[in-house]
């Protein structure tokens, strides 16, 4: 599909068809979108958990504010923000780079000194919005992967914090849910379908300077 007409196609799904699942096949090629990211120095500083049991997304129900997407959709895909891109971290992502491109690792220690200083210098708060930074990239190529897969998606940031970060386990003060993405397949019933998209017209959206 061409890629406008999936961006076009698109929209927030607010009731999923619940009778209908992503495949395995589908959902790895969105997921693998996921693992394709940019993320600032390289450094990913977040994990991604998909919910696809319905006990776990019945328990998630009351963490969200609308959950009619909860209830309905196929997978429920958390994106989350890790703030504990401490020495070992930034150590295994530098054996991953000598690994990876065959390098000797003593040959990285000058991008892994200035990575590492960087990184000190920012309190637990500033990493952490970084990370989320990094997890909205994420987001989006989830949803355009997902669009183009002809998967439908809603991005949801609407949930409890607190309550979502304990029903998934997460080590709080460390991890937190950035944002959450349920895909799945739009109902017929869901009249959000046949609204026309609002977007600011492109000589307000572009300065071309
Ligand atoms: C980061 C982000 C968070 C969002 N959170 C929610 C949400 O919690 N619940 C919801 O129904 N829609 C949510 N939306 C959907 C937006 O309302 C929607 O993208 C916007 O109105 C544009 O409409 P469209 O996506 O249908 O084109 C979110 C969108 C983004 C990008």
């Amino acid at each position: 599909m061409d890629y406008l007409d999936a961006l076009n196609k698109r929209y927030s799904v607010k009731k999923f068809n619940a009778e209908k699942t992503v495949s395995p096949d589908a959902l790895f090629h969105i997921l693998e979108a996921a693992r394709l990211s940019a993320s600032s120095l390289g450094l990913q500083p977040y994990k991604i958990v998909i919910v696809e049991s319905s006990e776990m997304k019945e328990k998630l129900i009351p963490a969200f504010y609308n959950p009619s997407q909860i209830s309905t959709c196929s997978h429920l895909i958390a994106i989350v923000s890790k703030n504990d891109i401490e020495s070992q971290y930034i150590g295994d992502y530098f054996s991953n780079i000598s690994q990876t491109r065959e390098v000797p690792l003593e040959s990285l220690n000058p991008f892994k000194q200035s990575i590492s200083n960087h990184i000190e210098r920012l309190s637990k708060e500033e990493v952490m919005t970084w990370a989320d930074k990094q997890c909205y990239i994420v987001l989006g190529n989830l949803m355009f992967a997902a669009a183009l897969e002809n998967v439908d998606t809603c991005p949801m940031e609407g949930f409890k914090q607190e309550k979502i970060d304990e029903i998934l386990g997460l080590d709080v003060g460390i991890e937190k849910v950035a944002v959450t993405l349920a895909i799945g397949y739009r109902s017929e019933e869901d009249e959000f379908q046949n609204f026309k998209k609002v977007r600011k017209p492109t000589e307000k959206l572009f300065k071309f300077i």
